[in-house]
Order: structure tokens, then sequence, then C-alpha cells
């Protein structure tokens, strides 16, 4: 195996060993792809002014998210079907985040369970919550959360209504896969995931699965969540969920400075600029070039976040410099989940550390807390 030195290296080890239909899931937008391609394109736009001839001595990335102390201000997105990129994805995700010390978020969807994670884990993770018609279950859900000690609730709300994805259309992306005889073939391609996924029993929806009402197996699942993400969603439910959950509160998908005020009243702890990682809205802008806009619009009144396209530890400093506060990465930790399990996962955020620490220097910076927009070159954000 060729040495790992970037996120792409494990992009393309990844391709290798995850079955096409997972694969093509975590790398795609929808539509025509348009912003998920705008997302890394416009980070690339962004430029530094090098400084030299500074004390760069004892160098420090820690800070803080949501209050929470963190070993650098990046945080493991929420994504679905995680455990479907390598058996039990969530749980060695979360691992590897607990080592490097930086939250782990998971997803409503994933395949290991709120409580599996909990249990295979030793510090408090993230937990997103997708709104759904059945507000029982939501309410079950929340509690769950509470219970297994979870540290800020993610509520994602840009997910009303399902971005179309045609690969995952043409490939009749479920989990556990149709064996059909395209995906059979593809599937005899990829021993080691095979191996790996017949040892463990984590095969479907861990949070839905014997937890929703009149869902029992895979084929009732895939019925329920078409028809359970909620159009009605509105700001009443973020006012309910955030008195039922009582804890620290992240509003994800905030694309527009109308919305970022609406969070603001809402009394959310942080907002995410966000646009799913270009698989909802195609057509809209990129993630970093709404995050000025919305920094300058409610910066001083919550905290903000982002995520989308960040693809190096380059990326993470222009993000901060904008005045985001921490961001999110989803597909490079599925990348390295799926190249190489936990250890991929690791090397996706050591990679990160080490560009992220470096370009710092380069900036003339020791202290991630220091960054801003002195540091990018003027008309080029
Ligand atoms: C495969 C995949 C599944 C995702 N599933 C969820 C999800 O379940 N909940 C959610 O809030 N966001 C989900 N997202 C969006 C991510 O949380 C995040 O916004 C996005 O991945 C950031 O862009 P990046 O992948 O370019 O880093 C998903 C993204 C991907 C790639």
């Amino acid at each position: 195996m060729s040495i790992i030195t970037t996120i792409e290296d494990l992009r393309v080890l990844a391709k290798r060993r995850v079955p096409r239909m997972f694969y093509d899931y975590a790398d795609a937008g929808s539509w025509t792809e348009s912003t998920y391609r705008a997302n890394e394109t416009d980070f690339a736009a962004i430029k530094f002014r090098q400084r030299v001839a500074v004390n760069l001595v004892d160098r420090s990335l820690k800070s803080t998210m949501i209050g929470q102390e963190v070993a650098m201000p990046v945080a493991l997105a929420p994504t679905g079907l995680t455990g479907m990129q390598h058996a039990d994805g969530e749980i060695l995700a979360a691992r590897a985040a607990e080592k490097i010390g930086v939250p782990f978020t998971l997803s409503t969807m994933s395949i290991c369970s709120i409580e599996d994670v909990a249990a295979r884990t030793t510090k408090p993770f993230w937990f997103q919550l997708y709104v759904m018609k059945d507000r029982d279950f939501i309410e079950r859900l929340i509690d769950r959360a509470k219970a297994a000690q979870c540290s800020a609730l993610v509520l994602t709300l840009d997910l009303q209504v399902l971005g179309q994805r045609h690969k995952d259309i043409r490939n009749g992306m479920t989990a556990p896969p149709k064996l059909t005889i395209p995906n059979m073939m593809n599937l005899a391609t990829k021993p080691r995931w095979c191996l790996n996924m017949l040892r463990t029993p984590r095969r479907h929806f861990g949070n839905i699965v014997g937890h929703a009402k009149s869902v029992s197996d895979m084929s009732s699942l895939s019925s329920w969540t078409s028809q359970q993400f909620d159009p009605a969603l509105s700001w009443k439910d973020v006012e309910w969920i955030k008195n039922r959950w009582g804890g620290k509160l992240i509003i994800k998908g905030i694309m527009d400075n109308e919305d970022a005020r609406l969070c603001v009243e809402s009394g959310a702890d942080a907002l995410i600029v966000s646009n799913h990682g270009g698989r909802q809205l195609d057509g809209a802008q990129s993630s970093i070039g709404a995050l000025p806009g919305i920094v300058d619009a409610v910066g001083k009144q919550i905290e903000v976040h982002m995520d989308g396209g960040i693809r190096s530890g380059q990326d993470v400093i222009r993000a901060l410099a904008l005045g985001a506060q921490g961001v999110y990465i989803g597909r490079p930790f599925l990348y390295g989940l799926g190249a190489m399990g936990e250890a991929g996962v690791a090397r996706c955020l050591e990679i990160i550390r080490n560009e992220l620490d470096l370009t710092m220097a380069f900036c003339g910076l020791r202290d991630v807390r220091q960054v801003d927009r002195h540091i990018l070159l003027p008309g080029t954000y």
C-alpha cells in the first residue's frame, strides 16, 4: 500500500475497499453536484499572507466549541450509514475522535445505536437529531441521548425534504445492500469489507429498528424513513426540542442571514453554516462563501460553526479566519474509515492537525485562538 499523506490518498484507498453503493453514497452531491464542488473550490481561492521571522516556539491548537475543550476546533460531522463504510464504523470513528480529543457527532441515521456507541467509548459524544413526523419517537430519541450523556444535541433543519442524489437511486442504495447481480459482483471484489461485515451484528439503522413503531425489519424501515422526514417542521418545533433536551443545542443547516437571526432568537448555543455537504439544495452558495456574511450578521450573539468542503488543515484555518469558532469534517473521515477503519479516521485527523499547525505557523501565529481575517490576503475572500 502506498504511503498516506493526504485526505485524497484516503479517498483513493476507500474507493478501492468500500462497495460501490456506499462509496458513491458518501462521494456525491445532489443533482448536478455544483454546490458539492463549490464547497471545495471556493476554499482554494482564499489566499494566506505569509509571515516570517516571528517566534513560532510552543504552538497550540487547543480551543473550545460550545464551551467544551477540544484538542483542535475540528469535529466529526454526523453522517448516516457510517457503519456501512466499515463494519462498526460509528464506534471506530468515535474512538479515534476520543483519542485525539475532538467531538464525534452520531447521526440519527447511524448503524450503531446511541447506547452501543456510549457503551464502547469513555467520553461524551454529540448526538444529531432529524425531526421525524413520529414525535413520540423523537421524544424517546432525545431521552435516549440524555441517558447516554451526550454533551450536545445537533439539530439538523435542512432535511425536511430529501435532495435527489442520482447515484443512490441508480445503485438502489439500502442497508444492508440489496443482493442484485451487479451489487453481488461488486461485493465480491471487496473481501475485506465483507469479512468485517459478516463478523458484526450491526447492519441496520440501530437508532430506529426496534424503537420506532411499526419498524421491525429492513423492508418496513425503508418505507418508514422515506415517509418520516417532516416537511411541516417549524421554529415552534425547535423551541419544543430545546426545552425537552435542556442541554447544549447546535442548529445545523443554516445558509441565510435571516435564518441565522432566527437561530439567535431560538436561544441555541451555536449554529452550523452548512449546505449538508452539497447534498440538498444544488445551486446553493458554498458554505465558506456564506460564512463571512453570517458571522457579520450574528457572530457576536451566537457561536458560529461551519462545514462543507474541508479537505485539509489549510481549509480549517481559512474557515477559522473567516469567523468560525469550529468546523466539522464529513467525507474526509468517512474516506479514512473506509480505507483503514479506526486507524484511517485517526490518520485523517492527524493529517488535518499537522496541516493546521504548520499553516498557522507560516501565517506567523502560535495559538489557533488568535486566528482571524488578518492572516488572509484581502480581496481573496
Ligand atoms: C455520507 C453522508 C451522510 C450524511 N448524513 C448526515 C446525517 O445523517 N445528518 C446530518 O445532519 N448531516 C449528514 N450529512 C452532512 C454532514 O453532516 C456534513 O454537513 C457534510 O458532510 C459536510 O461536508 P463535507 O463532507 O464536505 O465535509 C451527511 C454527509 C455525508 C457525506
